[in-house]
């Protein structure tokens, strides 16, 4: 078969004023005249920045990549992509996740590259950099940031967020002071790389690798590590054979590779958040993928890993226990072990080399750390486009449960009240949160796993039913009923829901219902129409995302972005 030809071959391979023009001002980053000969040239799409430990080695580690397409005879060429700092950007960095990903696929379609390397980690990047990469659809593969090393408070462990959301439940309920709190801050990031827990940056890792779009080991490596460079340089080799081979991300993105990536999101006990990434990366390559695949498929695989937030441990402990090939290993045949993968071999080839070296940490199908995870997808009146919870961070005893309304209509609201001595909730109360959806925030924020009434924390409550139209961060833990869609700022019926109504949750069952007959509910509905104001957001991304935005049971994905454009650009710039 001819080979293809290359694509920056159209750019950089003319001898005419166009090629002058693509290799005169690019020769000026020091390249010789030969390297335009019709050798691959490699973007690394990197997502640094200062502003964010999770991503703030990434230059470094991309000289790795960079020795490792010259080493495999191709030509490196770095450039910037946004960085989405979870914990420094307002009002929250999922509003901006489908702007990365709209960057990421115009720098990659404009320009003369034939396949990129993908650095990012920090929550939303990773999604973001795949959705974009895959609407593109020239070759592409991961390097992620790796975890930030165990984090340490007098003589223990701790992890990012999980024991952020419990000291401070502690200091509400006056169990822990002030003093003591923020001595924990500067112990628990200790070094470059993500959040060290099993939250929604190495939940999104290890589904990198179950999808098989990075080389082995590429969640659980820490960041400081020695080896995530060699693997950096590794993948810089890789990504040269993928261009000459044409292994695109629609030949890795199967429906095969989106089954594994929610077996591996069951096995891992891993983050809420990565139901909507999958469901938009689904969209992005046409692979049909609902809600319900990731209760029926997470059905299949029990908790198999025994990290915060749903167990004990932390990702370092994860890297010296056997990561992500250890427990494709003992997945045996629940995985799709004929899912092919960027590294040339087969998903199963993979798992064959995998192998636990520590118990506690990586667990067994015949003896798991937990039973059957991933997330429960509940339906019912309240939900008619579904809302999610994870049981393995919720409390047993609460998974199924009645109980009456207290109703937030937006996180101001929330605020001004939660630590009201007054307000009227008790433990059978269930917290009902609006105005945190997609639209309505905007952006859809981590805040659904709110935190409870100081009276009750006094008493000893640590959990109680919150249901919301928001996201909660994958760190935090609790009877959290998330995703509720459509949102109340789309006209769902979390919308009508008043204080005092009964809501009915039945987990097993999987339902989720409001309690209040159809016409009061009719009533509410005509009343919250006249009471509509205009959206202040009247320009710019913001405005451009909420007129968009679709709910989060497509993944809140833009409806304009959905499927795949090509790499195909063929007007020149003058
Ligand atoms: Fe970046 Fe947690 S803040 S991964």
């Amino acid at each position: 078969m001819a080979k293809k030809p290359l694509r920056s071959q159209k750019s950089y391979g003319k001898l005419d004023r166009d090629g002058f023009i693509h290799r005169s001002w690019i020769k000026a980053t020091g390249l010789p005249d030969h390297v335009f000969d019709g050798r691959p040239i490699i973007g690394i799409a990197n997502t640094w920045s200062e502003l964010v430990t999770c991503q703030v080695h990434l230059r470094e580690l991309a000289e790795f990549v960079k020795r490792g397409v010259w080493e495999a005879g191709g030509v490196p060429i770095e450039f910037p992509a946004m960085s989405l700092p979870e914990t420094q950007m307002r009002p929250t960095a999922m509003l901006f996740r489908n702007l990365l990903a709209m960057e990421v696929e115009e720098s990659i379609r404009a320009n003369p590259i034939d396949g990129v390397v993908l650095l990012g980690g920090c929550d939303k990047t990773t999604p973001g950099l795949l959705m974009g990469a895959a609407s593109v659809d020239l070759p592409a593969i991961f390097v992620s940031s790796g975890a930030m090393l165990n984090g340490k408070f007098e003589g223990r462990d701790i992890g990012s967020g999980t024991d952020v959301w419990r000291f401070s439940e502690m200091v509400r309920a006056g169990e822990m002071t002030l003093p003591e709190f923020l001595s924990a801050e500067s112990g628990m990031s200790r070094s470059a790389g993500v959040c060290n827990t099993m939250g929604t940056a190495s939940s999104m890792a290890c589904i990198v690798e179950a999808l098989g779009m990075s080389l082995p080991n590429n969640a659980a490596l820490p960041a400081v590590d020695a080896r995530r460079r060699v693997l950096a340089h590794m993948t810089g080799n890789r990504i040269v054979q993928m261009v000459k081979d044409d292994v695109k991300p629609s030949d890795i993105l199967t429906r095969a590779a989106f089954e594994n990536a929610i077996i591996m999101h069951a096995a891992t006990g891993g983050s809420t958040n990565a139901v909507v990434h999958l469901l938009a990366l689904a969209g992005r390559v046409g692979v049909p993928l609902t809600l319900e695949d990731f209760d029926n498929i997470g059905r299949e695989c029990p908790l198999l890993v025994n990290l915060m937030p749903s167990g004990k441990y932390l990702m370092e402990d994860f890297c010296y226990a056997g990561g992500v090939p250890a427990v494709m290993n003992e997945l045996g045949a629940v995985f799709r072990r004929e899912a092919i993968t960027v590294s040339g071999l087969t998903q199963g080839e993979l798992a064959d080399a995998g192998k636990v070296f520590n118990r506690d940490v990586i667990g067994s199908l015949q003896s798991p750390v937990g039973p059957s995870s991933g997330v429960w997808v509940l339906r019912g009146n309240l939900c008619p486009q579904g809302a999610i919870l994870k049981p393995s961070a919720a409390s047993p005893e609460l998974l199924t449960h009645r109980g009456r309304a207290v109703v937030f209509e937006d996180i101001e609201d929330y605020h001004a009240r939660i630590d009201d001595p007054d307000l009227e909730v008790d433990e059978t109360s269930i917290l009902v949160l609006k105005g945190c959806g997609p639209k309505g925030y905007p952006g859809m924020p981590e805040v659904g796993n709110m935190a409870l009434p100081p009276k009750l924390l006094q008493k000893g409550v640590r959990d109680m039913v919150r249901i919301s139209d928001a996201r909660m961060s994958g760190t935090a833990y609790g009877t959290v009923i998330l995703h509720v869609a459509p949102e109340a700022e789309a006209g769902g019926p979390l919308a009508l829901v008043r204080n005092g109504d009964e809501i009915a949750f039945d987990g097993p069952n999987r339902s989720l219902e409001l309690l209040v007959d159809d016409a009061e509910l009719a009533r509410r509905r005509e009343a919250w129409e006249a009471a509509r104001a205009p959206s202040k957001f009247d320009r710019g991304w913001y405005k451009l995302y909420i007129d968009t935005v679709m709910q989060a049971d497509r993944g809140a994905d833009l409806d304009f972005l959905v499927g795949k454009s090509s790499s195909e650009v063929t007007r020149e710039s003058h």
